[in-house]
């Protein structure tokens, strides 16, 4: 019983470096190409023109797609405080470098085929948004504001997630090269993010609907105590 719980609370950050694996692999194998791996073309000429903040977000995003999701882990987060501690104090500084240089590389690299200006709003949108939700979950947890720390830190999480959820979420556009298009691409990048925030939204409306009928139940018993048995509304 203990096994199974102990093996479901690592579900979460598995299925998180599940999500990880080919944005990880994919900036692997663009440092490989920089550190001399391949030759320069047209697709990558412009990592090479100016490779410190591309090398510097594959890092960054690494680093925090995978220390973080361990970071979600409940049980070993209450059992490890300081594991959890530590590690947000690297996670969180990669999360704002990923975003930051994210949004330089949005601003000032050429944009490549089918990268529109849509897209380019949304990422400039989801930049500045993941700052913000690490901002402001740091800015709780300084304060002990634990309940207000989680979900912004979900939610800065969840926006660096969107990468792994695009690989999903471009499954038509590899399979039907048809639909290719600046307003395709762009929907498809947006439905990863949308769907990220979507869910930790959900999960966030779950979780207060649970507490407060939790509440409730305890009020109810607690009335029902003082009335010696007998519920207040059944009293006439
Ligand atoms: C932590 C989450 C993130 C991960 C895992 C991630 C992953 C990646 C990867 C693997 C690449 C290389 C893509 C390629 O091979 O062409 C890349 C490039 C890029 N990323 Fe991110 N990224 C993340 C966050 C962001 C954010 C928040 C932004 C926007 C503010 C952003 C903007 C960009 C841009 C503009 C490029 C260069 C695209 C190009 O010129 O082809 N990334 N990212």
């Amino acid at each position: 019983m203990k096994t199974s719980a102990a093996k479901a609370e690592w579900l979460l950050p598995a299925g998180l470096i599940g999500l990880s694996f080919f944005p990880v692999l994919a900036g692997a194998f663009r440092l490989f190409q920089l550190g001399g791996g391949a030759g320069i073309t047209p697709e990558n000429a412009r990592f090479f023109a100016t490779p410190l903040p591309f090398v510097l977000h594959l890092i960054s995003v690494t680093i925090y797609c995978v220390l973080g999701a361990f970071q979600f882990a409940p049980g070993f987060r209450r059992r490890r405080p300081e594991w959890h501690r530590l590690a947000g104090r690297v996670v969180v500084p990669c999360g704002l470098v990923a975003a930051l240089t994210g949004l330089w590389m949005t601003q000032y690299y050429p944009r490549p085929l089918y990268d529109g200006t849509l897209l380019y709003a949304m990422r400039l949108g989801v930049g500045v948004a993941m700052v913000l939700c690490l901002g402001l979950g740091m800015s709780a947890i300084g304060r002990r504001d634990i309940p207000a720390h989680r979900p912004w830190m979900m939610r800065g999480y969840a926006l660096g997630l969107g990468a792994g959820t695009q690989v999903l979420t471009h499954l038509p556009w590899f399979l039907f090269p048809s639909i290719r298009g600046e307003l395709t691409r762009a929907v498809l990048m947006g439905a990863g993010w949308a769907i990220n925030l979507a869910w930790v939204e959900w999960l966030l409306l779950r979780e207060r609907s649970q507490v407060q009928r939790r509440a409730r139940t305890a009020a109810r018993q607690t009335t029902t105590s003082q009335t010696g048995g007998t519920p207040c509304s059944a009293k006439t």
